[in-house]
């Protein structure tokens, strides 16, 4: 099937995105508004996007029913300047799903969730203890997109529990961290549990020797 996109509705481009660019990893953002309210909500439009410096994005959608258009994740960023992406793993993955209902503002979506809280080490945001990873981040800029807003993050630090760190490279052990992705809008997830492929990254000098060898069809 073909879809030519100035044809094609708001709803099944979200359909045929949310299934084509995946499985996406999921960034449970905690944020706090103006008054101090700590909110929680989870975004799968997230990765990285350099590192140096150090830049992650998240895509955020309108929320028209809301008195400002907005989602409170978006809002508490805007004026905070700050927020913790928690990585999202198996074992947190019913709590996630609890904090990505569309809670009112005053509701605080991690207790909701069974979530509690650790002091970050640089920013004012906490994070979620049950975590076992975090980016600690600070607005580095918001793009307002049509009705969305795209948020570019500098990651200021960065929280991994002793276990799922080789201190060789340091490399994250993914292995054992069991992240999960986001899939498609069908609330299809992934999970990582023994689903590594090894494939090594060749030079161009490594290349032209594997080149030469013989290999199966
Ligand atoms: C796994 C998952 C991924 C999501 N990804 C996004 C996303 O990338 N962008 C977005 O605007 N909403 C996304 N949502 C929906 C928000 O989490 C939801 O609108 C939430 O209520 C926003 O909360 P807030 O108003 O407290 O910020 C996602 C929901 C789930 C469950």
């Amino acid at each position: 099937m073909n879809f030519n996109f100035q044809n094609t509705s708001a709803r099944t481009i979200y359909n045929l995105i949310n299934g084509l660019v995946a499985p996406r990893p999921i960034a449970l953002i905690t944020s706090l508004s103006v008054n101090g309210q700590l909110n929680a909500a989870p975004f799968s439009a997230y990765n990285y996007l350099c590192i140096n410096p150090p830049i992650i994005g998240v895509g955020i959608a309108a929320k028209p029913e809301s008195e400002d258009g907005i989602k409170d994740t978006a809002r508490n960023i805007e004026t905070q300047k700050e927020f913790v992406v928690n990585v999202v793993t198996e074992d947190m993955a019913q709590a996630m799903n609890i904090c990505g209902i569309d809670f009112p503002s005053r509701i605080n979506e991690l207790e909701k969730a069974g979530f509690s809280t650790e002091i970050s080490t640089v920013v004012h945001v906490p994070r979620i203890k049950e975590a076992h990873a975090a980016l600690e981040c600070r607005l580095y800029e918001m793009i307002h997109l049509g009705q969305s807003r795209i948020i570019l993050g500098e990651v200021v630090a960065a929280f991994v529990e002793d276990q799922y760190i080789d201190s060789q490279g340091p490399y994250v052990l993914a292995e054992d961290l069991h992240s999960i992705g986001r899939m498609n809008g069908l609330d299809n997830y992934v999970h990582t549990r023994d689903a590594f492929l090894k494939i090594k990254r060749l030079n161009y000098k490594e290349w032209i020797e594997y080149s030469r060898m013989p290999h199966e069809s």
